[in-house]
């Protein structure tokens, strides 16, 4: 290499895609705080605290409740490849993206998959899972909670109710929903809940909390064949998060820090009032949205929508690349495309942890205003901002995130 590259600084950019989100600037902070052992006991007093704070977003009592190293899938693919045994029957919920990831990894499992399947965009039959449930012994459900490529939010109680009634676990990817929607683990009957860290916790990419109940860990201790990852073995990895503390891989120790600033976050900030920070902001964007003409995709009611992705279509002969394109070169902000059958027919903009604030808000709908008139969609001028506007003014918060960010009332005024 002839010469270094230079310095590294990246374009500000607001991240209002379907993930990664903004990183807590707080989650950075707790990143950059310097090294430890991985058995040094003021890191092992973190893992415990981990623990403990991932008890309280998953809303659970388990013993084991972990990040597995890895983004997402990590999480996914340790539960699968854990609790599945070669052959095993699986009944895997798909409408989406993630319901063909959960597909793909359990047949790379050598399990035996039973897919049942629902259009893009709807949510899964209960019904559907209870007529797959019938047709053999079953190891386990797996069904995505929150469907970050349609938007959909799957409710998993009478699904948990039937897997439990057939002796099957169930296992929820909740990727997206944890620390943005509940993810009620105990209250549901989910026996293991798999979370990502970049998407409603906003720490960068890299862990994948995961967190299952004493019947998958009897599944785990009893199954018959070597699990064949050792990476992510979740029989290694429970004894290491445990006061065994077996040595497994070496600590992602910032990674730690990162998310533990992350879940310490959420209890700050309720678990409740972080589930309705994202529901005022998902709403909000909706309001301008539609006060810009702009239609959403899929017709379910609100209750089945997740509230903080909203996937909104592309109008007829619009280029959806260019629009995502500019929005990024001259105003900063990221949304995201679509996957399958929905690519370049829906945008998707995620209003998610840290992302999820009025600025945000207000300033994708000015951006997308005048990016789409470039593109000779018509709308009067400012009447996204000032639906956004009327919505924060109907729920009592403009002006509210601001003043919390500025500190005490009278800074500045001496
Ligand atoms: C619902 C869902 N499941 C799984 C994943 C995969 O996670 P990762 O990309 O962190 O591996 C994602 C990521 O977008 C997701 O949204």
């Amino acid at each position: 290499m002839a010469e270094a590259p230079g310095d590294l600084l990246p374009g500000p950019r607001i991240l209002l895609g379907p993930g990664p989100t903004m990183a807590d600037p707080r989650v950075l902070r707790a990143m950059a705080t310097p090294l430890l052992g991985q058995f040094d006991p003021e890191f092992t007093a973190v893992m415990n605290e981990v623990m403990e704070l991932l008890r309280v977003v998953f809303q659970t009592q388990n013993e084991r409740a972990f990040p597995v190293p890895g983004t997402g899938r990590a999480g996914l693919e340790a539960a699968m490849v854990s609790l599945l045994e070669p052959g095993d029957r699986v009944v895997v919920g798909e409408c989406g993206r993630f319901g063909l990831l959960m597909i793909e990894i359990a047949e790379r499992c050598g399990a035996t998959v039973v897919p049942v399947r629902a259009e893009w965009g709807h949510v899964l039959e209960p019904g559907a899972i209870a007529k797959a449930l019938e047709g053999g012994r079953t190891r386990m459900v797996a069904v995505v909670h929150g469907e970050t490529s349609t938007g959909v939010l799957q409710p998993l109680e009478e699904i948990a109710r039937l897997a439990r009634a057939h002796e099957a676990l169930l296992m929820a990817d909740s990727v997206v929903t944890l620390g943005g929607s509940e993810v009620a683990t105990d209250r549901w009957g989910l026996d293991v809940a798999v979370a990502g860290t970049q998407k409603c916790l906003s720490c960068p990419s890299g862990l994948a909390p995961i967190t299952f109940n004493a019947r998958a860990g009897t599944v785990l201790e009893k199954r018959a064949s070597r699990i064949q990852s050792n990476y992510l073995d979740l029989l290694q990895l429970q004894r290491y998060w445990s006061p065994a503390r077996y040595n497994h891989h070496t600590a992602p120790t910032s990674m730690v820090f990162g998310l533990r600033e992350a879940l310490r976050a959420c209890v700050v900030e309720g678990l409740e009032a972080r589930f309705e920070r994202h529901r005022l902001h998902g709403a909000a964007l909706r309001a301008g949205l539609g006060a810009l003409g702009l239609r959403l995709f899929g017709s379910l009611p609100e209750a089945l929508r997740l509230p903080f992705i909203t996937p909104v279509m592309v109008p007829e002969g619009v280029d959806e690349f260019r629009v995502r394109q500019r929005l990024i070169q001259e105003f900063g902000v990221e949304i995201g495309a679509a996957f399958g059958p929905l690519q370049g027919k829906i945008w998707r903009i995620g209003t998610m942890g840290y992302s999820a604030r009025l600025q945000n808000v207000l300033l994708c709908l000015a951006a997308l205003e005048t990016v789409l008139r470039g593109e000779g969609v018509q709308s009067s001028a400012g009447a996204g901002v000032a639906a956004a506007r009327a919505h924060y003014t109907r729920a009592g918060a403009l002006g509210r995130d601001v003043a919390d960010s500025l500190g005490a009332p009278g800074i500045g005024s001496h």
